[in-house]
């Protein structure tokens, strides 16, 4: 596989060399690693979980000081101390977990802490709305300006980060996992936004690891596998097989070939599970299924649409309102954990 960085004489915007990071605990969580950035380029950097990923840019963003190694930001040496400095030198990040304050609106989010304000307390709104306006038509990136920002779709609320970015003179800007909170739909118009700010000249890292998007958007991978780099390439010279060959260390089968399933009984039975949340959200609308022996059941939904909360119902980490759950005819609702697992139930979590 060719080296995505054969290009002779070429200027990096970032470069970071050999970085180290060991966190207080003992976690070394990047060793070694180098990662550098061309200008106008959407730049994957891939790896499993614990990788090393966020690490790595949080570094880049100022949220954490490498051990050793050095960050070089358009050729010049810098103590990335915070992300002010970060920002401050053109490079904006948007979270996995948004940062945004769910009761102030969208144009108050955009300019918190950043325009003067017109008395000593309050944001000046007209102005902070307009700005909001202009850049939403400027980057195509539509939002609500004078909505809260509790009240809109996670996908605006990602666009309001993105914004929040740019309005602070963010020319690059990281993305840590920014697919996982969003529908397919909300990924294809990010992928537009993106495109559109990469034909800009902003240049973009897009953390992930799924192998279709990184194919779909981005120029230049980098590979992480426990806290080090397993090289950079030009994603048109690399395939699906050789990228998660290199992010997990072994081969790993992409299409999985077997016989159609038999399911058997019903093992769990849902019945109409209600269950409104301390805010008076109803979370679980009269939700009903079956799961068969033999069977693997899907429950698709964006985070935050009642997964959680159903999963918390079925293990008693709390109950629901009104409804039924049982497990071999067993009622598992309030049942302590140790009966639920004696009934042949485990919980394997992604936190
Ligand atoms: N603040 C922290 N303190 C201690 N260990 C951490 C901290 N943040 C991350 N780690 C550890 O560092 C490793 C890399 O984590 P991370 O950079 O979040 O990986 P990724 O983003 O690729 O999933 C993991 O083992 C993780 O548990
Ligand atoms: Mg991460």
């Amino acid at each position: 596989m060719p080296d995505g960085n054969a290009v002779s004489n070429e200027t990096f915007v970032v470069q970071m060399k050999s970085i180290t990071k060991v966190y207080p605990n003992g976690v070394a969580a990047n060793q070694g690693v180098d990662f550098n950035l061309r200008k106008g380029e959407i730049h994957a950097l891939m790896g499993e979980n614990g990788a090393g990923k966020s690490t790595l840019m949080k570094m880049l963003f100022g949220l954490e000081q490498p051990t050793s190694g050095e960050i070089i930001v358009n050729g010049e040496k810098l103590e990335l101390t915070s992300p002010s400095v970060a920002i401050a030198h053109g490079i904006g990040m948007v979270h996995q977990h948004f940062m945004l304050v769910p009761s102030l609106s969208v144009a108050e989010n955009m300019v918190l802490g950043m325009v003067p304000k017109k008395s000593g307390l309050f944001i000046d709104r007209a102005k902070a709305i307009e700005i909001t306006r202009q850049y939403s038509e400027k980057f195509n990136l539509h939002v609500e300006p004078e909505a809260k920002v509790m009240d809109i779709p996670v996908g605006m609320k990602q666009k309001v980060e993105i914004l929040k970015a740019l309005v602070r003179g963010a020319k690059i800007l990281i993305m840590d996992e920014p697919t996982a909170v969003l529908t397919s739909q909300e990924t294809a118009e990010l992928f537009v936004e993106l495109k559109h700010l990469k034909d800009e000249g902003y240049t973009i890292v897009f953390i992930s690891h799924k192998l279709n998007e990184i194919m779909e958007i981005t120029d230049r991978l980098t590979i992480m596998r426990n806290g080090r780099s397993m090289g950079v390439y030009n994603t048109r010279e690399v395939t699906k097989e050789q990228i998660s060959r290199l992010m997990v260390g072994r081969d790993v089968v992409l299409s999985v070939q077997k016989d159609r399933a038999v399911p058997g009984d019903t093992v769990l039975r849902v019945r109409d599970l209600e269950y409104v949340n301390e805010w008076g959200k109803k979370m679980l609308d009269k939700v009903s299924f079956d799961v068969r022996k033999g069977e693997i059941l899907g429950i698709a939904g964006v985070e935050g649409n009642g997964q959680k909360e159903l999963v918390d119902m079925l293990f008693n980490f709390n109950v629901p309102n009104s409804g039924t759950a049982t497990v071999n005819g067993t009622s598992i609702l309030g049942l302590p954990q140790q009966k639920i697992r004696e009934l042949g139930v485990s919980l394997a979590t992604s936190a």
